[in-house]
């Protein structure tokens, strides 16, 4: 396979810049009278944004014949996780003031929360099982039934912002429509075969 070391550094210093950005306008205060707002908004869409290149790996390695793609999935599926995190302690800290008890009632009342929490919590075990020693320790075909919660992830990601925005609902009805794309496709190449990479055969994550 190629070698993708410095592909993986060119990767990993631009998934940083839309983060890096944002932390500058906020800096500046150039982030309009709600940067609450601001900041809940670009780090949930980072957040989709990421999930949605995570699940493009697969099919575009399968359509393309670009074996070494997969060597970019597990750090894109860790920056998912990443931007989630502060997307959730985003809200924590700014609109709950650490207050533990007043987020979960919040999250408890709000259905677009706890689905948002519910896409969260998912994401937790890929992220800890994302090692190739975990990969070992699971084996491959445990740990490969385990990583299509991602899916899940994904779609309850979509449905979160969907529930959320009141009028315009064209985005989350687009990355519904890119998650369901990825998953049919995968679906289709599981049932109607799949001639570039033999049946069964196990991709670690790295
Ligand atoms: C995989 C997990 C998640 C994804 C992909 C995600 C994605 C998003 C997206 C795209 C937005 C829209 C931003 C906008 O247009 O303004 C958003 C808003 C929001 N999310 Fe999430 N989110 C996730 C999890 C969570 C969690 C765990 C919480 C907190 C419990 C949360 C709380 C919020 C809040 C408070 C807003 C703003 C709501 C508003 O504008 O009234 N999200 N999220």
């Amino acid at each position: 396979m190629k070698d993708t070391r410095f592909a993986k550094q060119v990767l990993f210093v631009n998934s940083l810049v839309p983060l890096t950005l944002l932390l500058w306008d906020v800096y500046r205060h150039r982030v309009g009278a709600n940067p609450l707002e601001v900041v809940t908004h670009t780090t949930g869409m980072l957040t989709l944004v990421f999930l949605s290149l995570t699940l493009a790996v697969t099919p575009a390695r399968k359509l393309l014949g670009a074996n070494w793609l997969i060597k970019f999935r597990r750090m894109l599926g860790l920056f998912a996780f990443f931007h989630g995190f502060l997307h959730l302690t985003t809200y924590v800290w700014f609109d709950r003031f650490f207050n533990f008890k007043s987020a979960v009632k919040d999250v408890a009342a709000r259905t677009f929360l706890a689905v948002g929490m519910a896409a969260f919590f998912m994401m937790i075990p890929l992220a800890f099982t994302s090692t190739n020693k975990m990969v070992k320790r699971l084996g491959g075909k445990r740990w490969n039934l385990l990583h299509k919660l991602v899916y899940l992830s994904g779609g309850l990601g979509a449905l979160h912002y969907w529930m959320l925005v009141k009028s315009d609902t064209r985005l989350p009805l687009t990355f519904a429509f890119v998650i369901a794309l990825l998953l049919g496709f995968r679906l289709f190449v599981k049932y109607y075969g799949d001639r570039r990479a033999p049946a069964g055969s196990i991709v670690p994550p790295s």
